[in-house]
């Protein structure tokens, strides 16, 4: 059945702001969900848990220039404001906030967050200045929406930690909400950008969380060394044959610190590129 209701869209920072202030004027809890745009099954798993956690449920599209390096997809990331307001409808969303890029960031605009040590290995160490971007325009968002809580995927685990971690250090009054990957039949993570998969590079593009699994299971099953742990997961991903990876590493769920013996709650992440899509990818031990 196609959902009629009608849904809000807000484009103006100070509209926003004052629409927020006016909703915990009247004592009104609110419930955000950042996203980029091109909303997929993991987008609305978020907002249908965000649903849960406020009286009005926000969502913010804002592709964030200041997250993409020089060599990023920041010109050709999906745009589709009207397939997204869709989506966003009948996942319950009241409010869509479209930011514009020059309100976020208007000219001479130069103040940065920067979780320095969770932002370093992982993707901070092949996406230089990444986190910082993202860190940045979460803090902007939570200003400008005012929410009481704020619900992120897990899929994105080192932005999640980050994000709890920037809460945390600046006494921001946001609970923060982590949901659980979903995935596509194959196992693939969904992801924006498995647009840019050929039907060929997909099929490829499951060995990633069948790596992932070939670890979880050979830690389920007692081994705890960790490169012994990784090496089977190389092994899943044909040495590399299925794509260039920028890393498969195990670390600590929380500090992100490496390890030479995992434990549970330990993070195996990992980061290939095939094609022109750069996937990324984990599993908690
Ligand atoms: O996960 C994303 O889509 C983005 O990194 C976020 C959190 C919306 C910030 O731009």
């Amino acid at each position: 059945m196609t959902d009629t209701r009608d849904i809000g869209t807000i484009a103006g920072v100070r509209e926003m702001q004052d629409f927020s202030n006016g909703l915990r004027g009247e004592g009104k809890t609110i419930a955000f969900v950042p996203t980029m745009g091109a909303l997929h099954d993991g987008h609305l798993s978020l907002m249908r848990e965000g649903k849960k956690h406020g009286d009005v449920l926000i969502a913010s599209v804002f592709v964030n220039p200041a997250q993409f390096g020089r060599n990023d997809d920041f010109n050709s990331y999906t745009r589709d404001t009207d397939g997204d307001l869709k989506k966003m409808t009948a996942a319950g969303v009241d409010i869509a906030f479209f930011p514009r890029s020059d309100e976020i960031y208007p000219p001479g605009y130069e103040t940065y967050v920067d979780v320095t040590e969770l932002g370093k290995p992982l993707c901070g160490r092949f996406r230089p200045g990444h986190f910082r971007g993202v860190a940045t325009v979460v803090l902007k968002l939570f200003n400008i929406v005012k929410p009481h809580a704020a619900v992120f995927g897990e899929k994105d685990y080192q932005q999640l930690q980050i994000i709890k971690k920037m809460v945390s250090d600046l006494n921001l009054e946001v609970e923060i909400i982590g949901m659980p990957i979903v995935r596509e039949e194959s196992g693939l993570a969904m992801s924006s950008r498995n647009s840019y998969l050929s039907p060929e590079e997909r099929e490829k593009a499951a060995y990633l969380s069948l790596a992932l699994r070939q670890i979880k299971k050979r830690f389920d099953g007692g081994e705890r060394d960790t490169s012994t742990l990784v090496k089977e997961g190389y092994v899943v991903l044909g040495g590399g044959s299925i794509g260039e990876v920028d890393y498969l590493e195990i670390r600590d769920g929380a500090t992100l610190r490496d390890k030479a013996l995992a434990a549970p709650g330990d993070v195996a992440a990992l980061a290939v590129r095939i094609g022109s899509a750069r996937l990324i990818d984990n599993t908690v031990l």
